[in-house]
């Protein structure tokens, strides 16, 4: 049995239905819901000893090739982008770099950071869904503050080369600020060769743990000078609460490392799941587990070739990613069918996204197949 076989039998949805959807809410597996059913377990037994949330923190810095004092806690993608955008200043005339092809979390904080500046933000288009590093050269300038993209983009799955990028940003003085939540836990991250600031995730897409769960990742050199809008207790020396003794309600004294971005207490359910499914995801190996999902989708692309579909996913190998977008008439209604078929995938872009992972098989992606064939055939609206 080979180690994708094995860790198939970790998901008991595989029993009832094709899931292929990695990029809108994975399901749970059971490592995953045994460490949450257990943490739950003490909990209703009075157990005082609380999960030590910075197992987590170091598993994902592991994933991503950080220290785990560059990772700061956050519920989710979104919040750690808002982190980001506002931690940064925006000097008169200044402006950031994004692209048409965002999830609104992306380019949201600095629309609001726009409303009470005079921010300009530009945006890089795509050409038939690529981002070219020469459009990004013609946008990025002296005045730019950052360049803000998604390592993989949601709706066809570009996957941007973001040491390319940053390149272009650092020439002029500007950060790189990622979203990382299409690609951590399926593709290869590894901030310190890709020359990252900042990069924010959830868990509960391709990381396969729980909602709740996210990770915020900023450059070492960024932390110290990097002033918090929101603070609390978790964003001071840790020192300073290992005894009651040493609270100071007069002076913040703020943590010099990423926890200076936290604010409270976190929540503890979603990082025990987290931390089992890092656990699974670092045990396999990152570079097996991005082969194997280029190898489904791979074979995929070729097969939806072969039955005449049109491809949206740009198909250059370096750009590719565990998203796959094919071209479909009625998206929605189709991808209701294929649901009553249990089959997951979603609509976007006026097509069929497909998002398998590691577990998933050749054999269910033809079962896909076929049964995207049958709802071809039958009359719209049947
Ligand atoms: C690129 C990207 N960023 C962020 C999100 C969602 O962010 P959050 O987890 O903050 O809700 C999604 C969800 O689909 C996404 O595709």
């Amino acid at each position: 049995m080979n180690i994708f076989q094995k860790i198939r039998e970790y998901f008991p949805c595989v029993k009832e239905r094709i899931f292929l959807n990695h990029a809108g809410v994975s399901p749970l597996c059971i490592p995953v819901s045994e460490a949450i059913q257990g943490y739950l377990k003490n909990k209703v037994s009075g157990e005082e000893e609380d999960f030590d949330v910075d197992s987590a923190r170091k598993l994902f810095a592991q994933l991503i090739n950080a220290s785990s004092e560059e990772v700061a806690l956050v519920p989710n993608t979104s919040t750690g982008l808002s982190i980001a955008a506002n931690l940064l200043k925006y000097p008169r005339s200044s402006n950031v770099v994004t692209t048409d092809l965002e999830f609104p979390s992306v380019v949201y904080p600095w629309l609001r950071i726009k409303m009470s500046s005079n921010l300009e933000i530009r945006y890089v288009k795509n050409i038939e869904g690529r981002l070219r590093l020469e459009d990004f050269e013609k946008a990025v300038n002296d005045d730019t503050v950052a360049v803000v993209i998604s390592h993989v983009e949601y709706g066809n799955g570009f996957k941007n080369d973001l040491k390319a990028i940053a390149e272009i940003a650092h020439e002029h003085g500007a950060l790189i600020v990622v979203d990382a939540c299409q690609s951590a836990g399926a593709m290869n991250i590894d901030v310190k060769r890709q020359e990252i600031d900042f990069l924010a995730t959830s868990c509960y897409k391709w990381l396969l743990g729980p909602s709740g769960a996210g990770f915020l990742y900023v450059k070492r050199d960024l932390i110290e000078e990097a002033e918090p809008i929101f603070v609390g207790w978790a964003s001071v020396k840790h020192e300073i609460f290992e005894t009651v003794d040493l609270w100071n309600n007069t002076q913040l004294i703020l943590s010099e490392t990423a926890r200076r971005f936290e604010i409270g207490t976190p929540s503890l359910l979603s990082y025990v799941g987290a931390t089992a499914a890092l656990e699974l995801i670092l045990k396999c190996g990152i570079e097996k587990i991005e082969n194997r999902i280029m190898e489904l989708t791979n074979y995929l692309i070729e097969k939806l070739k072969e039955d005449g579909f049109t491809i949206q996913t740009p198909q250059e190998s370096s750009n590719r990613s565990g998203i796959v977008n094919f071209k479909a008439s009625k998206p929605k209604e189709k991808v209701e069918k294929l649901h009553q078929k249990g089959v997951i995938v979603s609509a976007r872009m006026n097509g069929i996204r497909v998002s398998p992972h590691f577990y998933n098989t050749k054999d269910d992606l033809e079962r896909f197949l076929e049964y995207l064939k049958e709802i071809e055939d039958q009359p719209s609206g049947s």
